[in-house]
Protein backbone atom coordinates (compact mmCIF):
# COMPACT_ATOMS: atom_id res chain seq x y z
CA UNK A 1 0.00 0.00 0.00
CA UNK A 2 2.70 2.12 0.70
CA UNK A 3 3.39 2.94 -3.00
CA UNK A 4 0.20 3.93 -3.85
CA UNK A 5 -0.04 7.65 -4.34
CA UNK A 6 -4.18 9.21 -3.64
CA UNK A 7 -4.44 10.87 -7.04
CA UNK A 8 -6.58 14.34 -7.90
CA UNK A 9 -8.91 16.81 -6.19
CA UNK A 10 -9.43 16.29 -1.90
CA UNK A 11 -5.93 15.00 -2.32
CA UNK A 12 -5.00 16.61 0.84
CA UNK A 13 -7.92 15.41 2.80
CA UNK A 14 -8.03 12.19 2.53
CA UNK A 15 -5.89 9.86 3.90
CA UNK A 16 -7.44 10.97 7.62
CA UNK A 17 -10.53 10.01 6.66
CA UNK A 18 -12.83 6.66 6.25
CA UNK A 19 -14.46 7.20 3.97
CA UNK A 20 -15.03 8.72 0.56
CA UNK A 21 -17.96 10.74 -1.35
CA UNK A 22 -18.98 10.18 -5.03
CA UNK A 23 -21.75 12.05 -6.58
CA UNK A 24 -23.50 10.08 -10.03
CA UNK A 25 -25.94 11.77 -12.17
CA UNK A 26 -27.85 9.66 -14.13
CA UNK A 27 -29.41 10.53 -17.60
CA UNK A 28 -32.54 8.89 -17.67
CA UNK A 29 -34.14 10.45 -20.77
CA UNK A 30 -30.92 9.98 -22.73
CA UNK A 31 -31.24 6.38 -23.06
CA UNK A 32 -31.11 5.57 -26.65
CA UNK A 33 -29.09 1.86 -27.00
CA UNK A 34 -29.85 -1.42 -25.46
CA UNK A 35 -27.29 -2.86 -23.78
CA UNK A 36 -27.15 -6.83 -26.15
CA UNK A 37 -27.95 -9.40 -23.76
CA UNK A 38 -24.93 -11.28 -25.80
CA UNK A 39 -22.47 -9.08 -23.97
CA UNK A 40 -23.44 -11.92 -20.78
CA UNK A 41 -21.92 -14.68 -23.36
CA UNK A 42 -19.74 -17.56 -21.77
CA UNK A 43 -17.13 -19.62 -24.00
CA UNK A 44 -16.80 -23.59 -22.92
CA UNK A 45 -13.60 -24.94 -24.33
CA UNK A 46 -12.43 -28.45 -24.97
CA UNK A 47 -9.69 -27.88 -22.60
CA UNK A 48 -8.54 -29.13 -18.64
CA UNK A 49 -12.09 -29.66 -17.29
CA UNK A 50 -14.48 -27.40 -18.79
CA UNK A 51 -16.12 -29.91 -20.61
CA UNK A 52 -15.37 -33.28 -19.20
CA UNK A 53 -15.92 -32.98 -15.36
CA UNK A 54 -17.51 -29.69 -15.36
CA UNK A 55 -20.13 -29.98 -17.70
CA UNK A 56 -20.45 -33.06 -19.04
CA UNK A 57 -19.34 -36.45 -16.95
CA UNK A 58 -21.31 -38.87 -19.45
CA UNK A 59 -24.61 -40.90 -18.77
CA UNK A 60 -22.87 -43.96 -16.30
CA UNK A 61 -21.53 -41.53 -13.84
CA UNK A 62 -21.77 -42.15 -10.62
CA UNK A 63 -21.93 -38.19 -10.75
CA UNK A 64 -25.47 -36.46 -10.17
CA UNK A 65 -26.76 -36.51 -14.17
CA UNK A 66 -29.46 -35.93 -16.63
CA UNK A 67 -28.06 -38.01 -19.42
CA UNK A 68 -24.86 -37.31 -19.06
CA UNK A 69 -25.03 -32.91 -18.13
CA UNK A 70 -23.97 -33.18 -14.49
CA UNK A 71 -27.35 -31.56 -12.95
CA UNK A 72 -25.79 -28.98 -10.10
CA UNK A 73 -23.87 -27.15 -12.52
CA UNK A 74 -26.90 -27.22 -15.09
CA UNK A 75 -29.06 -25.70 -12.52
CA UNK A 76 -26.39 -22.99 -11.64
CA UNK A 77 -26.13 -22.31 -15.78
CA UNK A 78 -30.32 -22.08 -15.75
CA UNK A 79 -30.18 -19.27 -12.79
CA UNK A 80 -27.89 -17.02 -14.91
CA UNK A 81 -29.79 -16.50 -17.69
CA UNK A 82 -26.59 -17.15 -20.63
CA UNK A 83 -27.43 -15.26 -23.28
CA UNK A 84 -24.95 -17.66 -25.81
CA UNK A 85 -22.33 -20.27 -25.33
CA UNK A 86 -18.89 -20.37 -27.40
CA UNK A 87 -17.88 -23.68 -28.24
CA UNK A 88 -15.63 -26.25 -29.32
CA UNK A 89 -12.40 -23.63 -28.84
CA UNK A 90 -11.02 -21.39 -28.69
CA UNK A 91 -7.55 -22.59 -29.71
CA UNK A 92 -9.34 -26.34 -29.45
CA UNK A 93 -11.63 -25.00 -32.33
CA UNK A 94 -8.65 -25.12 -35.35
CA UNK A 95 -8.11 -29.15 -34.36
CA UNK A 96 -11.58 -29.94 -34.28
CA UNK A 97 -12.84 -32.08 -36.73
CA UNK A 98 -16.86 -32.55 -35.95
CA UNK A 99 -17.63 -36.03 -37.87
CA UNK A 100 -15.22 -37.48 -34.71
CA UNK A 101 -17.85 -35.99 -32.51
CA UNK A 102 -21.22 -37.48 -34.06
CA UNK A 103 -22.24 -40.94 -34.08
CA UNK A 104 -22.33 -43.80 -31.24
CA UNK A 105 -20.35 -42.80 -28.31
CA UNK A 106 -18.35 -45.52 -28.48
CA UNK A 107 -17.23 -45.87 -31.97
CA UNK A 108 -15.84 -42.17 -31.90
CA UNK A 109 -12.21 -41.65 -32.58
CA UNK A 110 -9.91 -40.45 -30.14
CA UNK A 111 -7.57 -37.61 -30.68
CA UNK A 112 -5.10 -35.72 -28.75
CA UNK A 113 -5.42 -32.36 -27.46
CA UNK A 114 -2.39 -30.51 -28.43
CA UNK A 115 -2.84 -27.21 -27.29
CA UNK A 116 -3.91 -28.34 -23.78
CA UNK A 117 -1.71 -30.65 -22.08
CA UNK A 118 -1.71 -33.24 -24.57
CA UNK A 119 -5.26 -34.85 -23.05
CA UNK A 120 -6.50 -37.92 -24.59
CA UNK A 121 -9.83 -36.66 -26.27
CA UNK A 122 -12.24 -39.05 -26.91
CA UNK A 123 -15.24 -37.06 -28.44
CA UNK A 124 -17.96 -38.09 -26.42
CA UNK A 125 -19.16 -34.66 -25.79
CA UNK A 126 -20.05 -33.69 -29.49
CA UNK A 127 -22.63 -31.41 -31.87
CA UNK A 128 -25.34 -32.92 -30.30
CA UNK A 129 -24.08 -32.95 -26.50
CA UNK A 130 -23.51 -29.27 -27.40
CA UNK A 131 -26.36 -27.97 -29.32
CA UNK A 132 -28.73 -30.06 -26.49
CA UNK A 133 -27.19 -28.74 -23.61
CA UNK A 134 -27.79 -25.35 -25.09
CA UNK A 135 -31.18 -26.07 -25.39
CA UNK A 136 -31.36 -27.23 -21.93
CA UNK A 137 -30.26 -24.24 -20.32
CA UNK A 138 -31.69 -22.27 -22.60
CA UNK A 139 -29.02 -20.05 -24.47
CA UNK A 140 -28.14 -19.78 -28.53
CA UNK A 141 -25.39 -21.30 -29.06
CA UNK A 142 -22.09 -20.43 -30.90
CA UNK A 143 -19.70 -22.43 -32.95
CA UNK A 144 -16.20 -21.98 -33.63
CA UNK A 145 -15.18 -23.57 -36.59
CA UNK A 146 -12.00 -24.72 -38.13
CA UNK A 147 -10.03 -22.13 -40.77
CA UNK A 148 -6.87 -23.15 -39.31
CA UNK A 149 -6.81 -27.37 -39.83
CA UNK A 150 -9.94 -28.01 -41.38
CA UNK A 151 -11.55 -27.45 -45.02
CA UNK A 152 -13.84 -25.38 -46.40
CA UNK A 153 -16.26 -28.34 -46.93
CA UNK A 154 -16.11 -29.77 -43.37
CA UNK A 155 -17.15 -26.26 -42.09
CA UNK A 156 -19.72 -26.02 -45.08
CA UNK A 157 -21.35 -29.12 -43.97
CA UNK A 158 -21.59 -28.95 -40.29
CA UNK A 159 -23.33 -26.14 -41.11
CA UNK A 160 -25.72 -28.16 -43.43
CA UNK A 161 -25.96 -30.59 -40.37
CA UNK A 162 -26.89 -28.60 -38.05
CA UNK A 163 -29.30 -26.53 -40.01
CA UNK A 164 -30.37 -28.03 -42.39
CA UNK A 165 -34.40 -28.84 -42.51
CA UNK A 166 -34.69 -30.38 -45.82
CA UNK A 167 -33.93 -33.49 -47.41
CA UNK A 168 -30.20 -32.71 -47.61
CA UNK A 169 -27.42 -35.62 -47.02
CA UNK A 170 -25.97 -33.59 -43.83
CA UNK A 171 -29.83 -33.49 -42.26
CA UNK A 172 -30.02 -36.91 -43.32
CA UNK A 173 -27.10 -38.06 -41.11
CA UNK A 174 -28.14 -35.88 -38.54
CA UNK A 175 -31.76 -38.13 -38.50
CA UNK A 176 -29.89 -40.66 -38.29
CA UNK A 177 -27.67 -39.92 -35.18
CA UNK A 178 -31.33 -39.25 -33.64
CA UNK A 179 -31.95 -35.66 -34.47
CA UNK A 180 -34.89 -34.79 -36.57
CA UNK A 181 -34.83 -31.01 -36.01
CA UNK A 182 -32.42 -29.06 -37.25
CA UNK A 183 -30.94 -26.77 -34.51
CA UNK A 184 -30.72 -23.37 -36.27
CA UNK A 185 -27.25 -22.18 -34.91
CA UNK A 186 -26.74 -18.28 -36.31
CA UNK A 187 -23.78 -17.84 -34.33
CA UNK A 188 -20.57 -19.37 -36.53
CA UNK A 189 -17.04 -18.85 -35.97
CA UNK A 190 -14.44 -18.67 -38.83
CA UNK A 191 -11.76 -19.65 -36.93
CA UNK A 192 -10.35 -18.56 -33.95
CA UNK A 193 -7.19 -16.58 -33.23
CA UNK A 194 -5.70 -17.21 -36.79
CA UNK A 195 -2.81 -15.22 -35.86
CA UNK A 196 -1.62 -17.16 -33.74
CA UNK A 197 -2.97 -20.95 -32.39
CA UNK A 198 -5.43 -20.63 -35.44
CA UNK A 199 -2.94 -20.90 -38.46
CA UNK A 200 -0.33 -18.03 -37.54
CA UNK A 201 -1.53 -16.50 -40.29
CA UNK A 202 -0.76 -12.94 -41.56
CA UNK A 203 -4.19 -10.75 -41.56
CA UNK A 204 -4.34 -10.06 -45.59
CA UNK A 205 -4.22 -14.01 -45.82
CA UNK A 206 -6.91 -14.71 -43.36
CA UNK A 207 -8.89 -12.14 -45.15
CA UNK A 208 -8.99 -14.24 -48.34
CA UNK A 209 -9.57 -17.37 -46.59
CA UNK A 210 -12.54 -15.91 -44.19
CA UNK A 211 -14.36 -14.80 -47.83
CA UNK A 212 -13.49 -18.51 -49.24
CA UNK A 213 -15.21 -20.22 -45.92
CA UNK A 214 -17.56 -17.95 -45.19
CA UNK A 215 -19.14 -18.07 -48.79
CA UNK A 216 -19.91 -21.76 -48.42
CA UNK A 217 -21.55 -21.39 -44.93
CA UNK A 218 -25.20 -21.31 -46.34
CA UNK A 219 -28.47 -20.26 -44.91
CA UNK A 220 -30.75 -22.31 -44.63
CA UNK A 221 -34.61 -22.67 -44.92
CA UNK A 222 -34.78 -18.25 -44.98
CA UNK A 223 -32.83 -18.28 -42.02
CA UNK A 224 -29.43 -16.04 -41.94
CA UNK A 225 -26.16 -16.90 -40.45
CA UNK A 226 -24.22 -14.47 -38.43
CA UNK A 227 -20.67 -14.77 -39.43
CA UNK A 228 -17.92 -13.83 -36.97
CA UNK A 229 -14.34 -12.96 -38.08
CA UNK A 230 -11.51 -13.97 -36.05
CA UNK A 231 -10.11 -10.66 -35.06
CA UNK A 232 -7.64 -9.07 -33.19
CA UNK A 233 -5.58 -10.05 -30.07
CA UNK A 234 -5.61 -6.60 -27.43
CA UNK A 235 -3.17 -4.53 -29.32
CA UNK A 236 -3.01 -5.49 -32.88
CA UNK A 237 -4.99 -2.68 -34.29
CA UNK A 238 -3.70 -3.40 -37.34
CA UNK A 239 -5.38 -6.52 -37.69
CA UNK A 240 -8.49 -4.83 -37.40
CA UNK A 241 -7.61 -2.40 -40.23
CA UNK A 242 -6.73 -5.16 -42.94
CA UNK A 243 -9.73 -7.27 -41.99
CA UNK A 244 -12.49 -4.31 -42.25
CA UNK A 245 -10.49 -2.86 -45.52
CA UNK A 246 -10.23 -6.48 -47.20
CA UNK A 247 -13.82 -8.34 -45.59
CA UNK A 248 -16.06 -5.35 -44.64
CA UNK A 249 -19.51 -6.04 -44.83
CA UNK A 250 -18.75 -9.97 -45.92
CA UNK A 251 -18.68 -10.95 -41.87
CA UNK A 252 -21.23 -9.54 -39.70
CA UNK A 253 -18.78 -9.44 -36.71
CA UNK A 254 -15.30 -9.10 -35.99
CA UNK A 255 -13.98 -10.50 -32.87
CA UNK A 256 -11.63 -9.32 -30.09
CA UNK A 257 -9.31 -10.92 -27.08
CA UNK A 258 -8.62 -9.49 -24.34
CA UNK A 259 -7.53 -10.42 -21.28
CA UNK A 260 -6.06 -9.32 -17.74
CA UNK A 261 -2.88 -10.50 -17.53
CA UNK A 262 -0.82 -8.35 -15.18
CA UNK A 263 2.71 -10.74 -16.11
CA UNK A 264 3.78 -12.56 -19.26
CA UNK A 265 7.22 -13.61 -18.37
CA UNK A 266 7.06 -16.77 -16.16
CA UNK A 267 4.46 -16.30 -13.63
CA UNK A 268 1.22 -14.18 -14.23
CA UNK A 269 1.10 -14.32 -10.61
CA UNK A 270 -0.97 -16.31 -8.17
CA UNK A 271 -4.83 -16.42 -8.55
CA UNK A 272 -5.43 -15.90 -4.36
CA UNK A 273 -2.15 -14.77 -3.06
CA UNK A 274 -1.57 -11.19 -3.98
CA UNK A 275 -1.26 -7.53 -2.62
CA UNK A 276 -2.84 -4.24 -2.34
CA UNK A 277 -0.89 -3.19 -4.54
CA UNK A 278 -1.40 -5.90 -6.98
CA UNK A 279 -5.15 -5.92 -6.83
CA UNK A 280 -5.14 -1.84 -7.50
CA UNK A 281 -2.62 -2.64 -10.49
CA UNK A 282 -5.19 -5.34 -12.01
CA UNK A 283 -8.18 -3.08 -11.71
CA UNK A 284 -5.82 -0.76 -14.01
CA UNK A 285 -5.37 -3.73 -16.44
CA UNK A 286 -8.70 -4.58 -16.41
CA UNK A 287 -9.70 -0.91 -17.19
CA UNK A 288 -7.41 -0.64 -20.31
CA UNK A 289 -9.95 -2.60 -21.99
CA UNK A 290 -11.84 0.67 -22.73
CA UNK A 291 -8.97 2.63 -24.35
CA UNK A 292 -8.62 -0.95 -26.35
CA UNK A 293 -12.30 -0.90 -27.46
CA UNK A 294 -12.67 3.05 -28.04
CA UNK A 295 -9.12 2.49 -30.70
CA UNK A 296 -10.76 -0.87 -32.51
CA UNK A 297 -14.05 0.93 -32.76
CA UNK A 298 -12.71 3.78 -34.54
CA UNK A 299 -10.92 1.69 -36.79
CA UNK A 300 -14.53 0.01 -37.33
CA UNK A 301 -15.92 3.46 -37.53
CA UNK A 302 -13.85 4.61 -40.64
CA UNK A 303 -14.72 1.63 -42.68
CA UNK A 304 -18.51 1.07 -41.74
CA UNK A 305 -19.86 4.09 -40.03
CA UNK A 306 -23.23 3.09 -39.64
CA UNK A 307 -22.57 0.55 -37.24
CA UNK A 308 -23.39 -2.93 -39.75
CA UNK A 309 -20.67 -5.31 -37.94
CA UNK A 310 -19.99 -5.74 -34.22
CA UNK A 311 -17.42 -5.90 -32.42
CA UNK A 312 -17.67 -9.23 -30.78
CA UNK A 313 -15.15 -9.69 -27.60
CA UNK A 314 -15.28 -13.48 -27.47
CA UNK A 315 -13.00 -14.15 -24.99
CA UNK A 316 -12.18 -11.96 -22.14
CA UNK A 317 -11.34 -11.91 -17.92
CA UNK A 318 -8.57 -12.72 -15.82
CA UNK A 319 -5.76 -14.84 -16.34
CA UNK A 320 -3.28 -16.05 -13.52
CA UNK A 321 -0.91 -19.43 -13.01
CA UNK A 322 -2.38 -22.48 -12.48
CA UNK A 323 -3.26 -23.84 -9.43
CA UNK A 324 -0.51 -25.57 -7.49
CA UNK A 325 -0.98 -28.84 -7.84
CA UNK A 326 -2.83 -29.11 -10.63
CA UNK A 327 -2.12 -30.60 -14.32
CA UNK A 328 0.26 -28.43 -16.33
CA UNK A 329 -1.96 -26.96 -19.35
CA UNK A 330 -5.50 -26.97 -18.20
CA UNK A 331 -5.34 -23.60 -17.18
CA UNK A 332 -7.42 -24.34 -13.43
CA UNK A 333 -7.19 -21.30 -11.42
CA UNK A 334 -8.89 -19.93 -8.32
CA UNK A 335 -11.50 -16.84 -7.99
CA UNK A 336 -11.27 -14.35 -5.65
CA UNK A 337 -13.21 -10.97 -4.70
CA UNK A 338 -10.30 -9.27 -6.90
CA UNK A 339 -11.95 -11.49 -10.56
CA UNK A 340 -15.26 -10.05 -9.26
CA UNK A 341 -14.12 -6.66 -9.19
CA UNK A 342 -12.47 -7.28 -13.04
CA UNK A 343 -16.07 -8.83 -14.08
CA UNK A 344 -18.15 -5.73 -12.75
CA UNK A 345 -15.74 -3.17 -13.94
CA UNK A 346 -15.33 -4.90 -17.49
CA UNK A 347 -19.33 -4.77 -17.50
CA UNK A 348 -19.61 -1.14 -16.52
CA UNK A 349 -16.92 -0.46 -19.79
CA UNK A 350 -18.66 -2.89 -22.02
CA UNK A 351 -22.03 -1.03 -21.93
CA UNK A 352 -21.09 1.96 -22.70
CA UNK A 353 -19.72 1.12 -26.22
CA UNK A 354 -23.53 -1.34 -26.88
CA UNK A 355 -23.89 0.77 -30.27
CA UNK A 356 -20.46 -1.20 -31.49
CA UNK A 357 -20.12 -4.37 -29.08
CA UNK A 358 -22.28 -6.81 -29.53
CA UNK A 359 -20.95 -9.63 -28.08
CA UNK A 360 -19.26 -10.77 -24.95
CA UNK A 361 -17.73 -14.42 -24.20
CA UNK A 362 -16.09 -14.44 -20.83
CA UNK A 363 -13.12 -17.27 -20.37
CA UNK A 364 -14.57 -19.53 -19.37
CA UNK A 365 -17.62 -21.52 -17.88
CA UNK A 366 -16.03 -23.76 -15.56
CA UNK A 367 -12.97 -24.73 -13.81
CA UNK A 368 -11.00 -23.10 -16.74
CA UNK A 369 -9.36 -18.89 -16.47
CA UNK A 370 -12.40 -16.54 -15.30
CA UNK A 371 -14.45 -19.48 -14.44
CA UNK A 372 -18.24 -19.66 -13.22
CA UNK A 373 -18.04 -22.79 -11.52
CA UNK A 374 -15.47 -24.67 -10.07
CA UNK A 375 -15.99 -28.78 -9.76
CA UNK A 376 -14.26 -31.48 -8.21
CA UNK A 377 -15.78 -35.25 -8.26
CA UNK A 378 -19.23 -34.44 -7.38
CA UNK A 379 -18.39 -31.22 -5.35
CA UNK A 380 -19.51 -27.83 -7.14
CA UNK A 381 -18.82 -24.51 -5.66
CA UNK A 382 -19.79 -20.91 -7.54
CA UNK A 383 -17.42 -18.39 -7.39
CA UNK A 384 -17.51 -14.91 -7.03
CA UNK A 385 -17.50 -13.73 -10.85
CA UNK A 386 -20.79 -16.28 -10.98
CA UNK A 387 -22.91 -14.22 -8.55
CA UNK A 388 -21.50 -10.91 -10.43
CA UNK A 389 -23.45 -11.87 -13.52
CA UNK A 390 -25.99 -12.95 -11.79
CA UNK A 391 -26.32 -9.47 -9.89
CA UNK A 392 -25.96 -7.73 -13.47
CA UNK A 393 -28.36 -10.27 -15.30
CA UNK A 394 -30.62 -7.17 -14.96
CA UNK A 395 -28.79 -5.21 -17.76
CA UNK A 396 -29.26 -7.54 -20.40
CA UNK A 397 -31.11 -6.13 -23.03
CA UNK A 398 -32.11 -2.70 -21.26
CA UNK A 399 -31.39 0.73 -21.95
CA UNK A 400 -28.27 1.85 -21.02
CA UNK A 401 -28.56 5.25 -19.26
CA UNK A 402 -25.39 7.57 -19.85
CA UNK A 403 -23.98 8.93 -16.38
CA UNK A 404 -21.39 11.36 -15.08
CA UNK A 405 -19.54 10.11 -12.17
CA UNK A 406 -16.81 12.19 -10.23
CA UNK A 407 -14.79 10.11 -7.34
CA UNK A 408 -11.62 9.96 -6.28
CA UNK A 409 -8.68 7.86 -8.01
CA UNK A 410 -5.73 6.45 -6.52
CA UNK A 411 -2.38 6.14 -8.82
CA UNK A 412 -0.83 2.56 -8.23
CA UNK A 413 2.78 2.06 -9.51
CA UNK A 414 3.34 5.45 -10.81
CA UNK A 415 1.58 4.50 -13.75
CA UNK A 416 -2.39 3.64 -13.79
CA UNK A 417 -4.57 5.74 -12.61
CA UNK A 418 -7.73 3.76 -10.90
CA UNK A 419 -11.09 5.31 -10.10
CA UNK A 420 -12.15 4.27 -6.64
CA UNK A 421 -16.05 4.07 -7.40
CA UNK A 422 -17.22 2.24 -10.75
CA UNK A 423 -20.73 2.63 -12.20
CA UNK A 424 -23.72 1.73 -14.91
CA UNK A 425 -27.28 1.85 -15.04
CA UNK A 426 -29.80 0.68 -16.96
CA UNK A 427 -33.94 1.16 -17.45
CA UNK A 428 -35.40 -2.83 -18.12
CA UNK A 429 -38.46 -3.10 -20.17
CA UNK A 430 -40.87 -2.74 -16.79
CA UNK A 431 -39.34 0.69 -16.56
CA UNK A 432 -37.35 -0.11 -13.51
CA UNK A 433 -34.07 1.41 -13.61
CA UNK A 434 -31.00 -0.68 -11.95
CA UNK A 435 -27.64 1.00 -10.75
CA UNK A 436 -24.50 -0.98 -10.25
CA UNK A 437 -22.11 0.28 -8.29
CA UNK A 438 -18.74 -0.50 -7.31
CA UNK A 439 -16.84 0.49 -4.58
CA UNK A 440 -12.79 -0.12 -5.58
CA UNK A 441 -11.46 1.08 -2.29
CA UNK A 442 -9.93 -1.64 0.27
CA UNK A 443 -10.35 0.25 3.13
CA UNK A 444 -13.00 3.20 2.49
CA UNK A 445 -16.23 2.77 2.86
CA UNK A 446 -18.13 4.94 -0.05
CA UNK A 447 -21.04 7.48 0.30
CA UNK A 448 -22.55 8.20 -3.23
CA UNK A 449 -24.96 10.31 -3.56
CA UNK A 450 -27.03 9.71 -6.98
CA UNK A 451 -29.03 11.96 -8.61
CA UNK A 452 -31.79 10.25 -10.95
CA UNK A 453 -33.22 14.12 -11.86
CA UNK A 454 -37.07 13.90 -12.80
CA UNK A 455 -37.30 10.21 -11.86
CA UNK A 456 -39.84 10.02 -8.20
CA UNK A 457 -38.12 7.01 -6.66
CA UNK A 458 -40.30 4.90 -4.93
CA UNK A 459 -38.72 2.09 -3.26
CA UNK A 460 -35.01 1.08 -3.92
CA UNK A 461 -33.90 -2.54 -3.38
CA UNK A 462 -30.70 -3.87 -3.64
CA UNK A 463 -27.96 -6.72 -3.16
CA UNK A 464 -24.32 -6.90 -2.38
CA UNK A 465 -21.09 -9.10 -2.78
CA UNK A 466 -18.47 -8.38 -0.40
CA UNK A 467 -16.05 -9.73 1.63
CA UNK A 468 -13.53 -9.03 4.53
CA UNK A 469 -10.24 -9.06 2.57
CA UNK A 470 -10.47 -9.06 -1.32
CA UNK A 471 -8.29 -12.31 -1.38
CA UNK A 472 -11.37 -14.07 -0.42
CA UNK A 473 -12.61 -16.95 -2.65
CA UNK A 474 -14.89 -20.08 -1.77
CA UNK A 475 -13.51 -23.46 -1.68
CA UNK A 476 -14.73 -26.94 -1.39
CA UNK A 477 -14.52 -26.86 2.58
CA UNK A 478 -16.00 -23.52 2.54
CA UNK A 479 -18.40 -23.21 -0.55
CA UNK A 480 -20.11 -19.74 0.96
CA UNK A 481 -17.68 -17.74 2.08
CA UNK A 482 -18.47 -14.78 -0.29
CA UNK A 483 -22.04 -14.80 -1.25
CA UNK A 484 -24.46 -11.98 -2.52
CA UNK A 485 -26.57 -10.42 0.62
CA UNK A 486 -29.58 -8.04 0.94
CA UNK A 487 -28.63 -4.51 0.59
CA UNK A 488 -29.87 -2.27 3.18
CA UNK A 489 -27.61 1.09 2.97
CA UNK A 490 -29.62 3.01 0.34
CA UNK A 491 -31.87 5.68 1.14
CA UNK A 492 -34.15 8.75 -0.56
CA UNK A 493 -33.38 11.98 1.00
CA UNK A 494 -35.29 14.59 -0.58
CA UNK A 495 -35.30 12.90 -3.75
CA UNK A 496 -32.12 11.77 -3.96
CA UNK A 497 -30.57 8.72 -3.39
CA UNK A 498 -27.70 7.96 -0.95
CA UNK A 499 -26.04 4.75 -0.89
CA UNK A 500 -23.11 3.73 1.79
CA UNK A 501 -20.91 1.35 -0.03
CA UNK A 502 -18.72 -0.50 2.05
CA UNK A 503 -14.94 -0.80 1.25
CA UNK A 504 -14.09 -3.69 -1.19
CA UNK A 505 -18.03 -4.12 -2.47
CA UNK A 506 -20.41 -4.71 -5.40
CA UNK A 507 -23.82 -3.53 -5.32
CA UNK A 508 -26.96 -3.73 -7.51
CA UNK A 509 -29.77 -1.36 -7.08
CA UNK A 510 -33.30 -1.98 -8.53
CA UNK A 511 -34.92 1.56 -8.24
CA UNK A 512 -38.59 1.56 -8.58
O1 LIG B 1 -9.18 -19.31 -23.30
C1 LIG B 1 -7.96 -19.96 -23.42
C2 LIG B 1 -7.28 -19.68 -24.75
O2 LIG B 1 -6.95 -18.34 -24.85
C3 LIG B 1 -8.12 -19.93 -25.98
O3 LIG B 1 -8.12 -21.26 -26.35
C4 LIG B 1 -7.43 -19.09 -27.01
O4 LIG B 1 -8.31 -18.64 -28.02
C5 LIG B 1 -6.83 -17.95 -26.21
O5 LIG B 1 -5.51 -17.75 -26.50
Amino acid sequence: MKRLLIGVCLALALPALAQRDATIRIYPDQGTQQISKHLYGQFAEHLGTCIYGGLWVGPDSDIPNTDGYRKDVVEALKRLQIPNLRWPGGCFADEYHWMDGIGPRAERPKMVNTNWGGTIEDNSFGTHEFLNLCEIIGTEPYISANVGSGSVEEMAKWVEYVNSEGDSPMARLRRQNGRDKAWNVKFWGVGNESWGCGGSMRPEYYSDLYRRYATYCRNYDGKRLFKIASGASDYDYNWTEVLMQQVGGRMNGLSLHYYTVTGWSGSKGSATQFTPEDYYWTMGKCLEIETVIQKHCAIMDKYDPRKRIGLMLDEWGTWWDEEPGTINGHLYQQNTMRDAFVASLTFDVFHKYTDRLKMANIAQLANVLQAMILTNGDKMILTPTYYVFEMYKVHQDATFLPLDLICDKVKVRDDREVPMVSATASRDAQGTIHLSLSNVDLEKKQTVTIDLQHVSIKNVTGTILTSPSINDHNTFEAPDKVKPAAFKDAKIEKGVLKVTLPAQSIVTLAVK
